[in-house]
């Protein structure tokens, strides 16, 4: 057998920013209301059920809980249209059951982060139904992207936008009359009315609505489309690059075949950034809400969604008077190829450093198909967005999905920074190809006629008892997606103390992560391991995964986490393992 050779040299370090902050460190769960408890059986979950399941998340050891929104809502698009934003969807409960929430993960020490939604509403808000009552130039119109249409009788819309969901990114509304009247821009369902940030009166509006939670006792938020608020003026027509109209992101990127750029130099062969995402004007609403987020006592946390490249500019949010953290969806994204997973680090730790802020990873979220499944799919897998099911030509191998996601979960893991996890990941969850298009309800499958799957995939309701009705998920069997039926043995209580599950592998990685302060620490690179290997040190911690298909030999040690059996002290392929001193 030939083993790859052991490493002679350290060649870089790289750490996380310094500050004492518990967001810096920490691990947040999101937890995806409507798919991961359900205590009335109507088969979509709710708060009363998330705090029923709170104990499982802080034995888990997460510091942090991301509740995906649950405000009132017509649910078009998941919860993310909303027409109350101080108000509990009855769907999911009541305030008092979210302040009963928030009073129970505070006593198991996790703290609850809101997702607040701000780019735009819902169509149903009171603030759009006066807008469309309102006649043209009204200051209700001018709370949202009013505009005339182009051509005879403005039948054509105002530019060439396409929404994220597919199809035009504007709608023309009927006035009183009966006759066509203006249109409004809506970057993702026409649900979703994009309100003007330019406008005062919006901004003042969301300051109260960040108080009422904050005054609820909420840590802080994730800021939905945290790039998409401010549009360039005179809003231009934008043909996007082929495939490019996703949330901003791509099915895969190979960091490793990335040319450098001095900072701040523009790379010349990008594409333009689209005129309604990354524009100069947002940044001053950030700095605005660090000031609102300030006025209260404990480290309230602000998280960017930015879908925004390269890594530079996504650390323009995060600068020290806006937000503290936003999504790595380069890292996400990046190929499962040793060579750019190390430079993605190494990205991520310079350019989120460079401004103060702690690098934070990410491998899965609600709109992204599971990294138990994508890593699999290689260059195969679909634009971010577009999803697989039934029809789709590739399908992912499960069991190499899942070994790698394990390896790749046990890298992010020891990296220094703060690390989001999905629910239903700590379980192996895979994502779920087989839906019926009958059940599909994610926009994208209705806004581009069943071109794209979407996301409903990476949705369905997470199972908790393998013998129970719905997994365990509610106690009548309903489920609003419908649950696959080989879902027994990813059940948390099927995984629950059996040696090599990947439930004891994430409780096991996150107790050591803590213990070692891993969060806090720094990157080491290791030299030596080929270029299969991502190899370092943090701390006392050598890490070494091996992506490749020659077996590495390890190093003398006690090996304190391994994504799967190490026998006879070589690393099998596709494996990531931590290793102490003696
Ligand atoms: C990003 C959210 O994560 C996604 O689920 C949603 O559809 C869009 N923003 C629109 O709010």
């Amino acid at each position: 057998m030939t083993l790859e050779s052991t490493p002679d040299s350290v060649v870089s370090a790289q750490s996380t920013a310094p500050g004492s902050e518990w967001w810096r460190t920490a691990v947040i769960y999101q937890v995806y209301p409507r798919s991961f408890a359900d205590s009335t059986g109507d088969g979509v979950g709710d708060l009363v059920g998330i705090t029923h399941r709170l104990p499982a998340l802080a034995e888990l050891g997460v510091d942090a809980v991301w509740l995906s929104p649950f405000f009132r809502s017509p649910q078009k698009d998941a919860g993310y249209d909303v027409s109350d934003y101080c108000d509990v969807d009855p769907l999911f409960g009541t305030l008092d059951d979210f302040d009963t929430l928030i009073e129970t993960a505070h006593s198991l020490g996790l703290r609850v982060i809101a997702d607040m939604v701000p780019n735009h509403t819902s169509d149903q808000h009171e603030w759009f139904q006066a807008a469309l009552a309102s006649p043209e130039g009204s200051p209700e119109r001018d709370r949202y992207m009013f505009r005339e249409g182009t051509g005879p009788n403005g039948y054509l819309p105002p530019n060439n936008w396409e929404s994220v969901f597919g199809g035009s990114m504007w709608e023309r509304v009927t006035n009183a009359d009966g006759t066509p009247g203006q249109w409004f821009l809506h970057i993702f369902d026409k649900s979703q009315p994009d309100l003007n940030w330019e406008n005062p009166w919006v901004r003042e509006q969301f300051r109260g609505i960040l108080r009422f939670w904050l005054d609820r006792g909420v840590d802080g938020f994730r800021v939905d489309v945290a790039h998409g608020m401010i549009k360039q003026a005179g809003l231009p027509d934008y043909t996007p690059p082929a495939e490019g109209a996703s949330m901003g992101g791509t099915g895969s990127v190979d960091a490793s075949e990335f040319t450098p750029l001095e900072p701040g130099i523009q790379d010349p062969t990008a594409p333009p950034e689209p005129p309604y995402w990354g524009q100069e004007g947002v940044h001053e609403i950030w700095r605005e809400w660090h000031q609102v987020l300030a006025e209260y006592p404990g480290d309230r946390v602000l998280c960017a969604e930015a879908w925004v490249d390269p890594l530079e500019k996504v650390a323009l949010w995060v600068r020290p008077d806006e937000m503290s953290q936003a999504f790595n969806f380069a890292y996400m994204f990046t190929d499962w190829k040793a060579p750019a997973l190390r430079r993605v680090i190494d990205e991520s730790l310079e350019a989120f450093g460079g401004v103060g802020a702690p690098a934070t990873w990410v491998l899965s979220n609600h709109d992204v198909i599971r990294h138990a499944s994508r890593l699999a799919l290689g260059a195969d897998a679909p634009p971010q967005g577009a999803g697989i099911g039934p029809g789709s030509t590739v399908k992912p191998d499960r069991a190499l999905g899942l070994r790698r996601a394990r390896a790749a979960t046990s890298i992010m893991l020891a990296l220094p920074g703060s690390a989001y996890l999905y629910q239903g990941e700590e379980l192996g969850l895979p994502e779920d190809i087989e839906l019926p298009d009958a059940a599909r309800q994610d926009p994208t499958w209705f806004r581009t006629g069943g071109e794209k799957y979407g996301r409903d995939g990476c949705r369905v309701p997470i199972p908790w008892e393998a013998d129970a009705p719905a997994y365990g998920f509610n106690a009548t069997g309903a489920s609003w997606l419908p649950q696959p039926s080989d879902w027994d043995g990813y059940a948390r209580d099927a995984q629950e103390g059996i040696v090599g599950s990947t439930l004891e592998l994430y409780r096991s990685a996150l107790r050591s992560r803590r213990e070692l302060n891993l969060g806090g620490g720094s990157v080491l690179w290791l030299n030596g391991y080929g270029s299969s290997v991502v190899a370092f040190r943090n701390g006392e911690l050598t890490v070494i995964a091996n992506l490749g298909p020659v077996p590495v030999e390890l190093p003398v040690g006690r090996v304190v986490l391994a994504s799967e059996q190490i026998v006879g002290g070589v690393l099998p392929t596709d494996t990531t393992v931590w290793i102490a001193p003696n």
